[in-house]
């Protein structure tokens, strides 16, 4: 980080706690706000993106309220927070992140708000959000059993994981999924239509520099945010033995009609599945900003 940005960032750190003390003394925080120094999961209206997100959960994913869900990389609680009206007594909420300070917050202020919400620090490394954590994502195992949760999201996480943590991270959404259960995550997706809006300057993100296969904004620190080629994304999810995979293309590259501000994408694992073997992909589509759906061609 070069000395400008890093006073940038310390100024900014003061401003907040200065700010965040001043709420708490005049109590004008509500108790579901996340204090101004835990920021850090992205610009935009917190809530509303919540909101928007258990929305798509609802109607892509087949969120239902007595649902078992893992939020993977839940980050300050942006989907539990509106899920806690959403789920049942019965329904379930698991969410696991890598910042402690984060995990510190959700634990105190969402979990003790429904009887299902458990929020567990993974103590790994990132070079975006954790750089002084020795372990890797790439061999990470979620400390969950094999099939037990209907519905996986990961909101503006796969837009920070290196090939081989993204890799691992799809094959263990896979393992932790019911036969039957969806997933939901959000990537930066390189196709034909959003490399041309990228080559045309109308991209939000500057996807300067390649890393392997893939585009990033800042060579040095390439979890800052990544874009990874359609077609390795389909193959990751079928070597996890995922299918249905389905794209709902996002705004980030400039498109004029789109879901949501990053693209989603939307699979399933097989409901017939008796012998545990990952089945190839039966088929993939994407979903166009008009909602009619097309093959990908893979
Ligand atoms: C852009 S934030 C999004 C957080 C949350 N999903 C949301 O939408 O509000 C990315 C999150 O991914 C987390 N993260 C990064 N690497 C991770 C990993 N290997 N496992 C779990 N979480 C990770 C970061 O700590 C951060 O909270």
């Amino acid at each position: 980080m070069t000395l400008p940005a890093l006073a940038r960032r310390k100024l900014r750190g003061t401003r907040d706690l200065v700010l965040d003390t001043w709420d708490s003394i005049t109590g004008r925080r509500a108790p579901l706000v996340p204090p101004r120094r835990l920021r850090f999961v992205g610009d935009g209206d917190f809530g509303a993106i919540g909101r928007e997100f258990v929305g798509h959960l609802q109607t892509l994913a087949r969120l239902t309220p007595d649902a078992r869900v893992l939020d993977v990389g839940c980050g300050i609680g942006r989907l539990a927070i509106p899920l806690l009206d959403v789920l049942s007594a019965r329904g379930r909420y698991d969410g696991f992140d890598i910042v402690p300070r984060a995990i510190r917050w959700c634990r105190s202020a969402i979990a003790p708000r429904h009887p299902g919400f458990t929020f567990t620090l993974a103590d790994l490394g990132n070079g975006a959000y954790r750089r002084r954590a020795p372990r890797s994502a790439a061999t990470y195992r979620f400390p969950y059993p094999d099939a037990s949760f209907d519905v996986v999201v990961a909101m503006s996480l796969f837009t920070h994981l290196l090939p081989d943590e993204a890799r691992n991270y799809v094959r263990e959404i896979g393992r932790v999924l019911t036969p039957g259960g969806h997933c939901l995550t959000t990537w930066f997706v390189r196709n034909a239509q959003s490399e041309a809006l990228l080559e045309a300057g109308r991209s939000a993100i500057a996807f300067t520099a390649a890393h392997g296969e893939c585009l990033v904004t800042d060579p040095a620190v390439p979890e800052a945010a990544i874009a990874y080629p359609q077609a390795t994304i389909m193959a990751m999810h079928e070597g996890a033995g995922l299918d249905a995979v389905t794209l709902h293309p996002g705004a980030w590259c400039g498109r004029s009609r789109f879901t949501s501000g990053q693209d989603i994408v939307v699979a399933s694992r097989p409901a017939a599945d008796p012998s545990g073997v990952p089945r190839a992909v039966a088929g993939s589509q994407i979903a166009r900003d008009n909602g009619t759906t097309v093959d990908v061609a893979r």
